[in-house]
């Protein structure tokens, strides 16, 4: 027995969304599809209505003709273009992103509980970004699916949106593209893989890609194992089950009130991952007759209550790039330093890879994340409205806990105050963040000399030779937003080999690069200004004494100023490598990390009106 079978699921047996047996019923007896197969199209129906799509498909004029006719081609039947509501299915699915494979399917269960509500399933891909194949980075790529989501949107005949999202970046762009536009919409993840295993072991995805390519370089494991590990770490459908940033960013659509309860946790392949698509999409019919648009969700408290849950979960860094992008889209003000404000004392309650101990799966059976925010009580703003409708306190009121290993209790939690924390000094006067739940706690407060890596590429080069000890803090270079480009999640940097081989586990890594949520260590990441657009971190060389002391949130490059000028004023731009196409676009316009990565022009929204016909 879990949770979900709980809450979830009524007496009847039947799974709804939260929407509560009235709303079902309301919704079985209004929403009911028309009995007549062929229904006209009545002006009265498209005057009742005020929906985008009539604008297309409510039309008795050669517009009209051309909008409804070249759809037909499908085999779709006249009554669906009455002016019921439309509703886009934005689909992120692609065989090059392994963790989004299964989105048709969870895309044809949306489609039956759109029909169930009288609505009209229309499902249109968008580029997809799989995070294990794309070179240089997904990351790159964020924001140019973000503009093809929110101009897919706002160029078709949409009247609400369901979001199809698992990989770790497919979450953020949908939700910022869709911001933009400001149309009712939810969010539906795909779901989390079941969990590794290994020789009898639970293994989690990334996680122990890390843990394992080390004891290799360090002899502890064969290149045999190593391989035989692949599969046995990915064997189901779904995104990684360790709470990295697919894991994060799906909390974090439920933590925002974008999700319907228990988006966050029920694995892919669960039946229950299928039936929650299908009340979605019986539920995105609903919010656009209730007109209740994105920025009606997003508001301050929504995003304070994701900053808490994201600190309770041991979320990834990458929640602060990606909140930060979607506020602004929203125009929900939100800066770097509320990410410490607000989440600094919140203890960590979720014993899940790369942080403690368990996997995704885990997580779904001890309740899931209703269970975590029912803990953090009046922490979680209780009035903050979802999109079922109800708020925050009501979807999490009873969430039951049933594994205490799993879903620590708020009194007897895991670590105290796991909030990420966000640095300042000279080597970062824009911030940097760390994330101490996977940090190692001897390592919080250090001084040591500077290890300086120029880029990704002279780190590969030296790394297995170069002369090092423990105390040494490793400097990356050149992997920001603009310098690499795409900001990368190169920043757990593996130890060098002479390291690793006296037995020693982690060493203080700064950079302005990410890392993937997986990941873990005593790494600073996000440094800003990067040393790509000039800040202190282009200036820092091999021998410099570094400090960093996370209790004063301090991180500082022990050189005279006068010697830093003297480097600064001999510094010189790197070239990009890239005259043309998105990548230029990309390096002119994006901004620091401190403000989302997000490109310039694309800060805010537009609404979805638009003036023009097509002919
Ligand atoms: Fe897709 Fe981790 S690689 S979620």
């Amino acid at each position: 027995m879990i949770w979900n079978d709980r809450l979830c699921t009524l007496p009847s047996g039947r799974y709804d969304g939260g929407i509560g047996s009235e709303g079902w019923a309301r919704s079985q007896s209004e929403d009911a599809p028309p009995k007549n197969e062929e229904t006209p199209l009545a002006d009265d129906v498209r005057a009742r209505t005020k929906l985008r799509s009539t604008e297309w498909f409510g039309k008795s004029d050669r517009d009209g003709f051309g909008h409804r006719s070249w759809m037909k081609n499908q085999g779709l039947p006249h009554h669906l273009f009455d002016g019921r509501p439309v509703i886009g299915i934005c689909n992120t699915w692609s065989e090059l992103t392994p963790c989004n494979a299964h989105f048709r399917r969870i895309a044809d269960h949306v489609k039956r509980g759109v029909y169930e509500a009288g609505g009209f399933p229309l499902e249109f891909p968008v580029m997809s970004l799989g995070e294990t194949l794309m070179r240089p980075t997904t990351m790159l790529f964020r924001n140019l699916v973000s503009m093809d989501v929110e101009e897919s949107i706002r160029a078709n005949p949409i009247d609400g949106v369901v979001l199809l999202m698992g990989c770790d970046k497919t979450t953020p762009a949908l939700l910022m593209g869709a911001a933009s536009c400001d149309l009712p919409t939810i969010g539906v993840s795909g779901g989390p893989m079941l969990n590794g295993k290994f020789r009898g072991q639970d293994i989690g995805s990334g996680t122990n890609v890390w843990s394992f390519s080390e004891d290799v370089r360090a002899g502890k494991m064969s290149l045999a194992d190593f391989m035989e590990a692949e599969a046995c770490m990915s064997r189901s459908a779904g995104h990684c089950m360790t709470m990295g940033t697919a894991s994060t960013m799906a909390s974090m659509v439920e933590a925002l009130g974008m999700g319907m309860p228990g988006n966050a946790a029920i694995p892919a392949v669960d039946s229950r991952r299928y039936v929650l698509a299908h009340m979605a999409g019986r539920r995105a019919v609903e919010i656009v007759r209730e007109d209740l648009r994105m920025s009606k969700i997003l508001t301050r408290k929504a995003f304070e209550n994701a900053i808490r849950v994201n600190a309770a979960i041991g979320g990834s860094t990458n929640a602060v790039v990606h909140l930060l992008a979607l506020a602004g889209r929203v125009g929900t003000k939100l800066e770097l330093a509320d990410f410490d404000r607000l989440g600094h004392d919140i203890p960590l309650l979720v014993n899940l890879m790369p942080s403690g101990r368990f996997l995704m799966e885990d997580l779904y059976y001890a309740g899931g994340l209703p269970a975590v925010i029912r803990e953090l009580g009046t922490l979680v703003h209780q009035d903050a409205l979802t999109v079922n409708g109800k708020t925050m306190g009501e979807n999490t009121a009873d969430a039951p806990c049933y594994d205490r290993e799993v879903v620590a209790a708020f009194k007897q939690p895991i670590q105290e105050k796991a909030g990420i924390a966000v640095l300042r000094g000279n080597l970062c006067p824009d911030g940097a963040v760390i994330k101490p739940s996977a940090a190692t706690p001897a390592l919080m407060k250090h001084r040591g000399k500077a290890l300086v890596f120029e880029s990704i590429e002279d780190f590969h080069g030296r790394i297995d030779t170069v002369e090092a000890d423990e105390t040494m803090v490793m400097v990356m270079k050149g992997a920001g937003p603009k310098g690499y480009p795409g900001f990368p999640e190169v920043g757990n940097m593996p130890l060098p080999a002479k390291v690793l081989k006296k037995g020693i586990t982690d060493m203080v890594r700064i950079s302005d690069a990410r890392m993937s949520g997986t990941a873990y260590g005593t790494v600073v990441l996000h440094i800003s200004p990067e040393a790509a657009a000039g800040g202190t971190l282009a200036l820092v060389q091999s021998g410099d004494p570094i400090e960093l002391d996370v209790e004063k949130r301090s991180l500082h490059l022990d050189v005279p100023e006068a010697e830093l000028k003297r480097r600064h004023a001999a510094w010189k731009p790197p070239q990009p490598g890239y005259d043309r196409g998105y990548a230029r676009l990309y390096i002119d316009h994006v901004l620091q990390a401190h403000e989302g990565a997000d490109l310039d022009f694309l800060v805010g929204k537009s609404g979805a009106a638009v003036a023009r016909e097509s002919h």
